[in-house]
């Protein structure tokens, strides 16, 4: 059984939470509700206690509540905190920190693990000023769902609808499981997005990475209680929390970075590492001169992975990833034994999945393969950080 303290937010989809409450009462849960005074404009306290049998808290300034039970404790003595539905306004003042109604001092005054289940009209969930909440609140260390898709009460239609109660349910059941201190006393080093290798002052050499998926495997880790050293290339992505972020451009810079982090317990190598760099960087912007292409001597990067599966320092499980297009297990299986790598993540690329949120990748092993079929890039990282508590 789980402690979850429910806060029902001012939306249409408030009475979404009473499924909710259902939901989780009937897989075993204690369910204590907050409703916000917009909250309830849509649903009434007498509905939630009915549904949660327990007293429903509305303000902050019930002086018997006070007494008996502080809104610190109330915080605190839940496992999870669950905001549903989720409005643009509740996301905005969380992201602030503003606590100015019982339901945005409980959050601000707790450390117990926050799920956002998020819902509101689709131009409101792309509006650059949500986009930003949404990504502090998840730097933060919240968990804030994609919303789902698809016609609105509004009429409109695209992402803004609460996500599915099955969907709120496994998600739920998923920190739950999370165990928050499998990983503690590890250090482990994840390199992420891609290097920029210099042509001139203003060109340089790079690929499409996108970082997501080696920031997602650090937050996981993370929140495992490791210590995590995150290398990033030239990412535009807010830094987990708890992590400690070491921002590098060139593969070089990479490399020495990873050198300076050692020793670790761990390597997982997500980083896109650009395989060539030019010999010689030009100290001038080259001209296009008479039309015939500058002459562009490349050289190879050092392969940092494989520098440190050599290494007398390296880490007990050395992880790397692969995106291939055809053959991605063969291909896998010959990268990791050339490499000298424990585990690789294959990740197939033949679609158009780079930069985007979901994946299908294969965890091969020395004992096999393990394929996780079209999983947000969040998902693989929990997987794979489960495996690695599971191995060191
Ligand atoms: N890697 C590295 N240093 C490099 C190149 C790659 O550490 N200079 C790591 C990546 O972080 C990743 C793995 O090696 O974990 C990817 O190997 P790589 O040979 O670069 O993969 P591909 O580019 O897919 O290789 P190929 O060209 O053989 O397909």
């Amino acid at each position: 059984m789980t402690r979850i303290l429910l806060i029902v937010g001012g939306g249409i989809a408030a009475y979404k939470a009473c499924e909710l409450i259902r939901a989780l009462r009937a897989a075993g849960h204690e369910v204590r509700c907050v409703l916000t005074e917009g909250g309830a404009h849509f649903v009434t306290a007498m509905t939630l206690a009915a549904l949660s049998e327990n007293k429903v808290h509305t303000t902050l300034w019930d002086l018997k509540d006070e007494a008996e039970m502080g809104h610190i404790r109330l915080s605190r003595e839940a496992d999870l905190i669950v905001v549903c539905p989720g409005t643009a306004d509740l996301i905005a003042r969380m992201a602030a920190g503003v606590a100015d109604d019982l339901a945005t001092t409980l959050l601000l005054a707790t450390d117990t693990p926050v799920l956002v289940a998020p819902a509101m009209n689709v131009r409101m969930w792309l509006h650059p000023a949500t986009q930003r909440n949404v990504a502090r609140l998840r730097s933060d260390g919240v968990r804030v769902m994609d919303p789902d898709d698809g016609a609105m009460a509004c009429g409109e239609f695209g992402p803004g609808r609460l996500p599915e109660v099955p969907r709120i349910l496994a998600e739920i059941n998923r920190l739950n499981a999370a165990d928050h201190s499998s990983l503690s006393g590890r250090h482990i080093i994840v390199t992420a997005g891609p290097t920029h290798e210099p042509i001139d002052p203003v060109r340089y050499i790079a690929n499409r990475s996108s970082g997501k998926q080696g920031f997602a495997i650090a937050a996981a880790l993370a929140s495992r209680g490791a210590r995590v050293s995150l290398i990033a290339g030239p990412v535009d992505l807010p830094t987990p929390a708890r992590v400690t972020r070491y921002d590098v451009v060139t593969a070089q810079d990479m490399a020495l970075a990873v050198e300076v982090a050692l020793p670790a317990d761990a390597a997982v190598m997500v980083a896109a590492v650009a395989d060539w760099r030019a010999a010689d960087v030009a100290p001038q912007k080259l001209k296009k001169g008479d039309g015939a292409p500058p002459p562009l001597q490349l050289e190879r990067n050092v392969d940092i992975l494989a520098t440190i599966a050599h290494d007398a320092r390296r880490p007990r499980l050395l992880i790397g990833f692969a995106a291939e297009t055809e053959q991605v297990l063969e291909h896998a299986q010959a990268k990791r034994r050339r490499k000298g790598a424990d585990w690789i993540v294959a990740n197939d690329v033949s679609g158009d999945v780079m930069g985007g949120d979901a994946n299908t990748v294969h965890l091969v092993t020395a004992a096999g393969v393990e394929s996780w079929e079209h999983l947000p890039k969040t998902l693989v990282a929990e997987r794979l950080a489960d495996r690695i508590a599971d191995a060191l």
